[in-house]
């Protein structure tokens, strides 16, 4: 394999809108949404996003994720909504169990740079884990969190696939400065 990763697939990157009332129709997801803007104005490599809307429910956020990181072959998975303290707010432990590896300091980096905006960003239990060569990130679910969650990590998820080794992530340096650490073989 190449240091450049010229051997990778293209990027897909993987959106779950986690929403009772979204997955019923009876409210417009415009979190989902959201998170594809975020990206379009800041990728500049083809990518091509695979967005998905389920309930709040365990068994259909665990199967939204695995089919998006094993069938869909998303190199990156970005579900938004379902992380609070809410009784049917269960994307977290959705995530936890099909991931065999939690990366806290998403959580903490987004709940961090987070309290500067609201005062109820602790409520959010958010994480984020690797399934396989998938990296999942969790984000809240209004549409104003995920471009506050998502400025406070988007500076590492281009090192974070270069690591995992599927698909390279090439951001605008204009907007977002990502130093890349690892990308020779063994470096
Ligand atoms: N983080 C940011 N950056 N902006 C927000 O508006 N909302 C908070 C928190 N984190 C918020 C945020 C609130 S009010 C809740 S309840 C939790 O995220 C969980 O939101 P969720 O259940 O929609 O995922």
């Amino acid at each position: 394999m190449s240091g450049d990763g010229g051997a990778r697939t293209p990027l897909r990157v993987g959106v779950v809108t986690v929403s009772d009332r979204a997955a019923a129709g009876a409210y417009e997801d415009r979190s989902g949404p959201a998170v594809v803007s975020y990206l379009e104005e800041r990728i500049t490599c083809p990518w091509t996003p695979v967005c998905r809307v389920v309930p709040d429910e365990r068994e259909r956020v665990e199967a939204a994720l695995m089919e998006l990181a094993d069938d869909e072959g998303c190199a990156l998975v970005l579900t938004t909504g379902g992380t609070g303290p809410a009784p049917r707010d269960i994307t977290p432990d959705a995530t936890r169990a099909v991931c065999h590896t939690e990366l806290p300091g998403f959580g903490e980096a987004m709940r961090a740079a987070s309290r500067g905006h609201v005062p109820t960003a602790i409520l959010s239990r958010q994480t984020a884990g690797i399934r396989g060569r998938t990296l999942v990130v969790n984000l809240p679910g209004a549409p104003r969190a995920v471009a506050e969650c998502l400025d406070a990590v988007v500076a590492a998820l281009p090192d974070a696939l270069d690591l995992l080794g599927v698909a390279r992530l090439e951001l605008d340096p204009a907007l977002v400065r990502a130093p890349r650490r690892h990308l020779e073989p063994d470096g």
